[in-house]
């Protein structure tokens, strides 16, 4: 997989082997420059606007009800880790804008993080095709998307008001220490730890714990799990966790 997505990169530099490409990457110039054109060409990005919807029902009956209930007015703070394009992010900011719609005086803020800085790129200016659109319902996209002023153009913008509630960031969850300054409510880290070993699995999301207030919730996707790790997290469900208070 990895030399198939490699192949044209190899032509546009004119190398002709796989060995001169590792010397480049590996040289100073290469650290710097191609590395991050290497990721962006090597890494899945799938991802969709409500993916795995049944998580956002979780979020809102259960986590968002009890913020609510907890009375506590701080900012509810969520991480999109692994945000991929910022679709992810951009359904969290929706349905929890329509939440404390009707919950007044509560707030919210989302951090996207990714190791493709393309992806972060794309998040940030938060611009997709139409027909990227189409699991949003129909009355979210009338209230939360702008369309183009010419209507030949297919692409959205998702609304300011739900941009500006989110920032993104370049990390890599390989990194021994990586520089996270919040504590979070919620993390989605959802269809990346696939991508690792069980052991560096467990170590990412011994990572994210840090991160996590204690009370707070752990969201996977529905392919992963946790299953023989030693987490201080008690399932809600099957791929959504809740850490322990201690
Ligand atoms: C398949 S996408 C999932 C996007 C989104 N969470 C979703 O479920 O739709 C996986 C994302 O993880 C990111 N990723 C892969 N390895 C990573 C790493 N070591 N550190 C940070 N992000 C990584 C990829 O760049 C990609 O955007």
């Amino acid at each position: 997989m990895v030399q198939g997505r490699l192949h044209k990169r190899l032509a546009a530099l004119e190398m002709t082997s796989f060995g001169q490409y590792v010397s480049y990457l590996f040289s100073e110039d290469g650290m710097r420059k191609e590395i991050p054109v290497m990721v962006d060409l090597i890494s899945t990005n799938k991802t969709n606007f409500f993916r795995e919807a049944v998580h956002f029902n979780v979020l809102t009956d259960v986590v968002l009800q009890e913020f609510i209930n907890s009375k506590s007015f701080s900012t509810l703070r969520v991480w999109s880790a692994g945000c991929s394009s910022g679709e992810e992010v951009y359904t969290l900011a929706i349905v929890i804008n329509e939440f404390f719609q009707n919950n007044k005086g509560y707030h919210f803020r989302l951090f996207g993080s990714d190791i493709s800085r393309r992806m972060l790129e794309k998040a940030n200016k938060a611009i997709y095709d139409t027909r990227d659109v189409e699991t949003i319902p129909f009355h979210l996209k009338k209230k939360y998307l702008l369309k183009h002023k010419n209507k030949q153009i297919q692409k959205i913008r998702i609304a300011p008001e739900l941009r500006h509630k989110a920032d993104f960031g370049y990390l890599n969850f390989m990194d021994e220490e990586y520089e996270v300054n919040q504590m979070f409510d919620v993390v989605f880290c959802r269809n990346v730890l696939i991508y690792f070993e069980k052991k560096v699995q467990e170590q990412v999301i011994r990572k994210l714990l840090k991160n996590t207030k204690p009370g707070g919730y752990l969201f996977l996707g529905h392919s992963e799990s946790i299953n023989d790790m030693n987490l201080p997290l008690e399932k809600i469900s099957p791929t959504v966790f809740k850490k322990k208070r201690q």
